[in-house]
């Protein structure tokens, strides 16, 4: 059988919760041209939404609970194993509400891509939409960074601004973040896959195309 050239990339997505981002990039890696895959999707949760939308897709989904194991190092291990079983890539942090440590990061080096809901480093934690309104900026918006051994650090590939509204709730304004992390957290994704990111100490340079006549990808903002 002849080698396959193009290769799609295997997407290993960690999760905790809704994925609607999980479901972005499921939606993304259909369209024609576009050089990822979702293989697995772990989750830290075993009710999470996120694990549905797999089962849903075809996509192998588990729950491998922290709860479930003596230690981190211990619970990161099992991940670990099941995105091997998978022939994972690239691990995509979408939604994960814990560390994936130095065990994943040292064999996935470059590898693990985050996505937060603010304007690194503005606003870090588990609720960056809350903390942006009240500290009352006129402006937020979506980071998305290779991850590293804390959390919401690690060199930024991009960045969007979502601008807040005067009778803007948590609710609003996380449905416009949401919406602007779906259009940017595929292509982030695409462009690790085309080898177009490169990490020059806390900077990331993105290449430009290798191949003008593959499909573009890109969210309307024009990237
Ligand atoms: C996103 O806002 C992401 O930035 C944050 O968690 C949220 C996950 O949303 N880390 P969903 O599960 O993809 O719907």
């Amino acid at each position: 059988m002849p080698r396959e050239i193009n290769a799609r990339k295997k997407l290993g997505v960690l999760v905790s919760g809704n994925g609607s981002n999980l479901q972005a990039i499921i939606d993304q890696s259909r369209s024609t041209g576009y050089p990822a895959e979702v293989a697995v999707v772990v989750s830290s949760h075993s009710e999470a939404r996120a694990l549905e939308r797999a089962r849903a897709a075809g996509i192998p989904g588990y729950a491998v609970e922290r709860a479930d194991f003596a230690s981190n190092n211990d619970h990161n291990g099992a991940i670990l194993d099941k995105l091997k079983e998978h022939g994972v890539d690239l691990i995509v942090l979408a939604g994960y509400m814990r560390l994936v440590g130095s065990a994943i990061l040292d064999t996935y080096r470059d590898a693990v891509i985050n996505l937060h809901p603010s304007l690194l480093p503005s606003f870090p934690g588990a609720h960056a939409i809350k903390d942006a309104l009240e500290a009352g900026v006129k402006i937020t918006g979506i980071t998305i960074h290779f991850a590293d051994e804390t959390y919401d650090t690690g060199p930024i590939i991009i960045q969007e601004v979502v601008p807040v509204q005067q009778e803007d709730t948590e609710e609003t304004l996380g449905a416009r973040v949401h919406k602007v992390e779906h259009r940017h957290l595929p292509y982030a994704v695409k462009l690790w896959a085309s080898g177009r990111l490169r990490i020059v100490g806390r900077r990331v340079n993105i290449l430009p195309k290798k191949d003008r006549s593959a499909g573009e990808h890109a969210p309307e903002d024009g990237h």
